[in-house]
């Protein structure tokens, strides 16, 4: 544990340290829960953005993108279920005055369950070497039965009171598990209460003639209440989507975890608009196409896996998570979301326009139903940043910081190094970086011992180091080492181009779906 907590505090210094994410307004202290992406961090967060576009977009010939505005029509909101049902369950302690998420106390305590099970495996693993069979132990060990008995049992009655809005019995559990406040350890709690998350604002000048209107707690909406629009614009059959990215805000109560819950935050969504009773067959695709997508990042398999939802959302008949391995445990990553014909009838009752669809072949008219995949661009740059931040021992009994960043989505692609500032090696790596910059981004860095050049660039995630030395001058060629093997090779310089294009192009990335 003290482990997990101190890699994810290399990894906060570090993105601050390497230009990545700094704490909004830090001047004034801060904004609690907001953050600001610096020089590195605004490439890797549009390189991770261009990679979904590209996979979702244009990748498929039946799915299209839109850009909706931020601002939407307030009864979007009363429409959609946010204004009734986009709440969070509170609950005070009485003693410490924090506010926290019951559901999340409730999901820490079974974590903590959860941990327990990993060391009785660990334990077991340990004793029974190579013979040892996971699945086995899992379902025949009396101690791990009887863990996993508690969690689930746990889970499916707050699950059940949640879904009941019995309030009361979520208070009665926190209670009978004796879960005490994590900071000060107080079992003194206030009743649980709803709190809605979205943010609202004023529309208009004046304040007797203001509309009340809400800042976007999803980008989904947008596409929803375009979907006639660009259905017919672009006269797209079912089944077909529309992707979408941007901003969205939550004014979420439990916001720790650095970039991981946010109040500002960006998503990446794709609604498919689908016959009504096929949604069972396109949440398989699915949810097997992102979990492809992601491994084709190449950041473990072991990294990932699916939670299915006990609670489902107001508009879901079926829903899970990919969860994500980070330095504080599995969570969320993404949501694959069977959300029926619910928004979209919606729609249509609270605006009085139709939103159906003809289908030609069974000659009639339906409201479709949709699968939706919805991602965190915030929460997959968390991911990458955290897999990819290594602290590695050398050979020398030194050691050296890397981040590994899968070399598509690296802010720079090379770095090009003069090994000394003179004799005309500078020129060169200039040209050098001047031809190069059309294609990528490319660094030129000359400070420093080369070595030290190298550790810099290292750590900043960049693929690639080209250094001109004197033998450059004699036949055109340069060294080119990679980041991870921090091997060299000799290649000629008009070679570069094509070198890096390879490794870093994303249609070699996506072709490993
Ligand atoms: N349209 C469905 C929807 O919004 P969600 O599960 O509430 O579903 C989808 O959110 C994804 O958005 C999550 O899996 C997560 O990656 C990201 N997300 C949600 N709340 C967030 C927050 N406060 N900060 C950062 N990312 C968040």
């Amino acid at each position: 544990m003290i482990q997990q907590e101190d890699q994810f505090k290399k990894v906060i210094s570090h993105a601050k340290e390497y230009g990545y994410v700094f704490q909004s307004s830090e001047i004034y202290d801060g904004l609690s829960a907001v953050y600001d992406y610096g020089q590195n961090g605004v490439e890797l967060k549009k390189n991770i953005r261009d990679y979904w576009w590209r996979a979702m977009v244009q990748m498929h010939d039946n799915i299209v993108g839109v850009d909706a505005a931020i601002f939407m029509h307030p009864t979007t909101w009363k429409a959609s279920g946010h204004v009734d049902a986009f709440n969070d369950p509170l609950i005070d302690n009485k003693d410490s005055k924090k506010r926290y998420r019951a559901d999340v106390l409730i999901e820490d305590y079974c974590a903590k369950i959860e941990a327990k099970i990993d060391k009785e495996i660990e334990k077991a693993r340990k004793r029974f070497g190579e013979s040892f069979d996971e699945a086995q132990y899992r379902s025949t060990n009396p101690r791990v039965l009887g863990y996993q008995e508690k969690i689930d049992g746990t889970l499916k009655r707050m699950a059940r009171s949640l879904e009941t809005e019995d309030l009361a019995d979520v208070k009665a559990l926190i209670e009978e598990l004796e879960i005490a406040d994590p900071l000060t350890g107080s079992r003194n709690w206030t009743d649980v209460k709803q709190f809605n998350l979205m943010f609202g604002t004023k529309l208009g000048a004046s304040a007797e003639n203001a509309m009340d209107l809400y800042l976007r707690p999803e980008t989904a909406q947008g596409i929803f209440v375009n979907f006639l629009n660009v259905q017919k614009t672009g006269r797209l059959k079912i089944p077909f989507g529309i992707a979408q990215t941007g901003k969205a805000f939550r004014n979420e109560i439990v916001a720790r975890q650095f970039i991981f819950r946010m109040r500002e935050f960006e998503q990446m969504e794709m609604q498919f608009f689908i016959k009504p009773g096929t949604q069972q067959k396109w949440y398989e695709h699915w949810k097997e196409t992102r979990l492809k997508w992601h491994l084709s990042l190449g950041m473990g398999a072991e990294n990932y896996r699916f939670h299915d939802h006990e609670k489902l959302a107001h508009y879901a008949d079926a829903a899970c998570d990919i969860e994500f391995k980070f330095p504080f445990g599995f969570k969320e990553l993404e949501g694959i979301h069977s959300r029926t014909d619910f928004d979209l009838s919606q729609h249509e009752e609270y605006s009085g326009k139709k939103l159906q669809y003809y289908d030609n072949e069974e000659n009639k008219s339906y409201v479709p139903y949709v699968l939706e995949t919805s991602i965190g661009l915030d929460r997959m740059f968390l991911a990458v940043l955290s897999n990819s931040l290594v602290e590695e021992e050398l050979d020398n009994n030194t050691t050296r910081t890397v981040l590994r960043i899968p070399a598509v989505l690296a802010p720079t692609k090379a770095a090009v190094l003069p090994l000394i500032k003179r004799d005309g090696l500078p020129e060169i790596a200039q040209k050098i970086v001047d031809d190069l910059k059309w294609d990528f981004n490319v660094d030129y860095d000359e400070k420093d011992a080369v070595g030290r050049r190298y550790r810099r660039q290292d750590a900043a995630g960049t693929p690639f180091c080209i250094t001109v030395d004197h033998e450059t001058l004699e036949n055109n060629t340069v060294t080119i080492r990679h980041r991870d093997s921090m091997e060299q090779e000799r290649v000629p310089i008009q070679s570069l181009k094509e070198l890096i294009k390879k490794q870093t192009d994303v249609k070699h990335w996506l072709m490993k779906m």
